[in-house]
């Protein structure tokens, strides 16, 4: 199946789902809420803030979980091809909906198996949902992101999901995950971070950026103009927010 059937197909099965027993009105309303969660109620996004009521998790499912599948997909091609020839396993940190997962594996042109791990019940059984719609072989695991990883060469990819952790947590992944990656004589590994653009997001980026770097990878901020499904880009409205262009910011290792 072609990527564009395949995400239209996805698309339509978001909103009958999310939209059954919800009205677009309160769906848009949560979005607003949830936004407001994610810049200016981010101490509470440790605790789970971000996914606790069925309208927020519409919200996310409907809204950036279409948005971070076409920024992960536009970011992926625009990296070194090594990013397209993954290892068997993609380990998806801090799955959520597997939007992003979906959108890396999808894009290689043989796809890895994804494990999805994520602590929130709700957000593994969608992306089982949305690693299927895309064909990919996916597994998830309801567990934290800290817990055993798979043995063998890795392709981790933690987008969106590493400034929800705290600073200690975050730390022992960063050692992990470069270990997992960069060991001379380990497995080949590879290493995609996503976070958004504004800084107080993710203040610890330098750090990370400085680790990432010293061990063979690269840096970069993206811009890139899509066309927004016609759902996203009516909640967007609704909302009173803009997303017709997507930025982020990415690190790799390889
Ligand atoms: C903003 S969402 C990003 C989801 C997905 N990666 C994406 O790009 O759309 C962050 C996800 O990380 C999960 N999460 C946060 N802290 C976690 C932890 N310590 N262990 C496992 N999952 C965690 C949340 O439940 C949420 O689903």
């Amino acid at each position: 199946m072609s990527l564009e059937p395949a995400f239209e197909q996805w698309m339509a099965a978001l909103e009958r789902r999310h939209l059954a027993d919800l009205t677009f009105p309160q769906v848009s309303g949560a979005l607003r809420a949830l936004s407001s969660t994610y810049v200016e109620r981010r101490g509470r996004l440790a605790e789970g803030a971000a996914l606790a009521g069925a309208g927020k998790r519409a919200a996310f499912a409907l809204f950036y979980g279409p948005l971070h599948y076409l920024l992960v997909h536009s970011i992926v091609r625009a990296l070194p091809p090594a990013a397209r020839a993954l290892p068997p396993t993609l380990l998806d940190l801090g799955c959520g909906t597997g939007a992003s997962g979906a959108a890396w594996a999808a894009a290689c042109p043989q796809p890895p198996a994804v494990l999805g791990i994520d602590r929130n019940q709700w957000a593994t059984k969608e992306a089982a949902e949305t690693y299927r719609a895309f064909g990919v072989a996916a597994r998830t695991r309801r567990d934290d992101v800290e817990a055993r990883w798979p043995s063998g060469a890795l392709a981790v990819l933690a987008a969106f999901t590493l400034n929800e952790l705290t600073d200690a947590a975050r730390e022992r992944i960063l050692l992990r995950a470069i270990e997992r990656t960069a060991r001379p004589g380990g497995p080949a590994g590879r290493l995609l971070v996503i976070e958004p653009l504004a800084r107080f997001v993710a203040p610890w980026w330098g750090r990370w950026q400085t680790a990432v770097e010293s061990a063979g990878g690269r840096a970069d901020e993206w811009r890139f103009t899509v066309e927004r499904p016609a759902m996203v880009a009516k909640l967007d409205r609704a909302a009173g927010l803009d997303h017709r262009e997507l930025t982020g910011r990415s690190l790799w290792l390889a």
